[in-house]
C-alpha cells in the first residue's frame, strides 16, 4: 500500500489555512536564499507557494553569492528583532566562505521553524518539548499516524545520520518509544540489519534498499530524491521490486517530500511572543 504522502499534505494544509485564518497574529515567514543553487531555488520556491496557500505571509530574502557571513548575521539579527516576522528559514546549504553552524545559532530559537538551532535540538534530546521540532522527521511521524502505522515498540532502522533528518528521525522515534538503529556508511552488514526491520527510513540520497533486502509486511520510508542516469527523479529505494513485498512504502515523488511542506508549515503557523 502506497503512503500517499500529497493526499495527506493536502489535507493538512487546508486544516492549517482554517486554523491560520482565526489567528489572531498572522505568522510571517522569512526565508534566506543565499547565492545560486538552482536546488534551493526551487524548494524555496515551493515553501513560498505553500505558505501563501494556508494563509501565512512570506518574505523572500534573496543574497547575492559573495555576501559576508557578518552580513548574514546581521540580517538575522533585524529579522529577529523584527515584531511583524514570526519565523526565520535559512536555506541550506550556504556558500561554503559562511559557517553554517554559526547561522543556524543565531537565529532565535522562537523563530527557528526549522528546529535546527542547538536549543530546539538540545531541548529535543533531553525530553523537553522544543519551539519546532525538523520538518521532514516531523512529517514522517504525521505520515506514519496517518495510517496508523504503530511507531511504539517498531524497530526501526534510520539510514543516514544528517542534522536536517537522520539524527533528528531517530530521536523523534525514541520518544516514540521506538528501537532505533543508525545506520550509515560505516555501518557492517545494513542488508541483514533492513531485513529484521520493521520499518526503513533511508535518506541517504543513493539506491540503497535493494529488492531482497526487506521484511515481507515492512514499512518502507523515502526520504531521498534524486536524479536517475536517465534524468528521472528517484529515491533512495528500488521501488519497482521492493513494493510487492512490502507492507507500506512512499512514493518518489510524492511520499516524504510534500510532508515536509506540510510538516514545516505546521511550524510555520506558529507563533511565539
Ligand atoms: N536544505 C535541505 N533541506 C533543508 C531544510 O529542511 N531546511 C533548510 N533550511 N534547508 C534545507
Amino acid at each position: 500500500m502506497i503512503l500517499d504522502g500529497k493526499k495527506v499534505s493536502q489535507a493538512i494544509l487546508e486544516d492549517l489555512s482554517k486554523q491560520v485564518s482565526i489567528l489572531e497574529k498572522k505568522p510571517h515567514l522569512a526565508v534566506i536564499l543565499v547565492g545560486e543553487n538552482s536546488a534551493s531555488k526551487i524548494y524555496v520556491k515551493n515553501k513560498k507557494i505553500a505558505a501563501e496557500k494556508v494563509g501565512i505571509k512570506t518574505s523572500i530574502i534573496e543574497l547575492v553569492e559573495s555576501t559576508t557571513e557578518e552580513e548574514l548575521l546581521s540580517k538575522i539579527e533585524e529579522l529577529n528583532a523584527s515584531n511583524d516576522v514570526t519565523g526565520i528559514l535559512v536555506q541550506l546549504p550556504l556558500p561554503k566562505h559562511i559557517n553554517k553552524n554559526n547561522v543556524i545559532t543565531a537565529i532565535s530559537p522562537q523563530k527557528d521553524v526549522d528546529g535546527f538551532h542547538p536549543e530546539n535540538v538540545g531541548r529535543m534530546v533531553i525530553g523537553l518539548e522544543p519551539y519546532y521540532y525538523p520538518a521532514t522527521p516531523q512529517g514522517i511521524i504525521m505520515l506514519l499516524d496517518y495510517y496508523n502505522i504503530p511507531i511504539e515498540g517498531a524497530d526501526v532502522i534510520v539510514i543516514g545520520r544528517s542534522n536536517i533528518v537522520g539524527k533528528p528521525m531517530a530521536q523523534m522515534l525514541l520518544k516514540r518509544n521506538a528501537t532505533v538503529t543508525c545506520c550509515h556508511s560505516y555501518t557492517k552488514d545494513l542488508e541483514n540489519k533492513i531485513k529484521t526491520a520493521d520499518i526503513v527510513i533511508s535518506a541517504v540520497g543513493k539506491k540503497i534498499v535493494r529488492c531482497k533486502m526487506v521484511k515481507k509486511n515492512s514499512v518502507i520510508v523515502d526520504v531521498g530524491i534524486f536524479k536517475d542516469s536517465n534524468g528521472q527523479l528517484t529515491g533512495d529505494v528500488d521501488f519497482d521490486y521492493v513494493s510487492s513485498s512490502v507492507g507500506y512504502i512512499t512514493p518518489v515523488p510524492g511520499g516524504v517530500g510534500p510532508m515536509t511542506i506540510a510538516s514545516l508549515m505546521c511550524n510555520a503557523s506558529k507563533v511565539y511572543r
